[in-house]
């Protein structure tokens, strides 16, 4: 069974994870850009109106620090009698805390909070550097990204 670190938790984010480096872990992922507390909250109020849809986690370490965040956006469809998809996104691990399997317990989290919504699939995209990462996961290769960007 898998734990996390001691004095390490697993919440939903909150509003004061502003302050808490929510943004700095993002960075980790990719540029973040300027985001003040002003446009963080109005984000995380907008998420927390559709609870149903956006599940935005975090973990803190012992000093209430967050150092891994990740989210799922459930999405319902009218294929296979309404079913629903479970869309992971926005991984990132604080480089400094990558390695103890905090991304790990993270998206096995992500994969539970889909299932409990019933949803029949959880998907991601990422990076080919990252495959082993989540088939450690459990997960498995399927399809191809596409993109066009504006
Ligand atoms: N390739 C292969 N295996 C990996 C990789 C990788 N890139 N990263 C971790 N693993 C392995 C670990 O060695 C470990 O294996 P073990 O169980 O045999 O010891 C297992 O996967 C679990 O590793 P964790 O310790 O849980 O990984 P970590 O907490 O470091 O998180 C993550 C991995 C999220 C990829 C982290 O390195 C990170 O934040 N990277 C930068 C941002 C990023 O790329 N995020 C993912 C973007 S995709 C998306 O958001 C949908």
């Amino acid at each position: 069974e898998l734990h996390l670190p001691q004095g390490y938790n697993l919440r939903p984010l909150e509003k004061e994870d502003f302050d808490r480096g929510y943004l700095q872990t993002l960075e980790t992922l990719t540029s973040v850009g300027d985001v003040d507390q002003e446009h963080f909250n109005d984000i995380v109020d907008y998420w927390k109106s559709q609870p149903k849809t956006y599940k935005n986690l975090v973990i803190t370490d012992y000093e209430s620090q967050v150092v891994a965040v990740g989210s799922l956006i459930v999405e319902t469809k009218l294929i296979h009698s309404c079913a629903k998809v479970g869309h992971i996104e926005d991984i990132a691990v604080r480089p400094d805390q990558q390695g103890k399997k905090l991304g790990l317990y993270l998206i096995r989290q992500l994969i539970e909070l889909a299932k409990e919504e019933g949803c029949y699939k959880a998907i991601l995209d990422c990076d080919p550097k990252n495959e082993g990462f989540y088939v450690k996961c459990g997960m498995s290769r399927a399809g191809l990204e596409m993109e066009y960007r504006f």
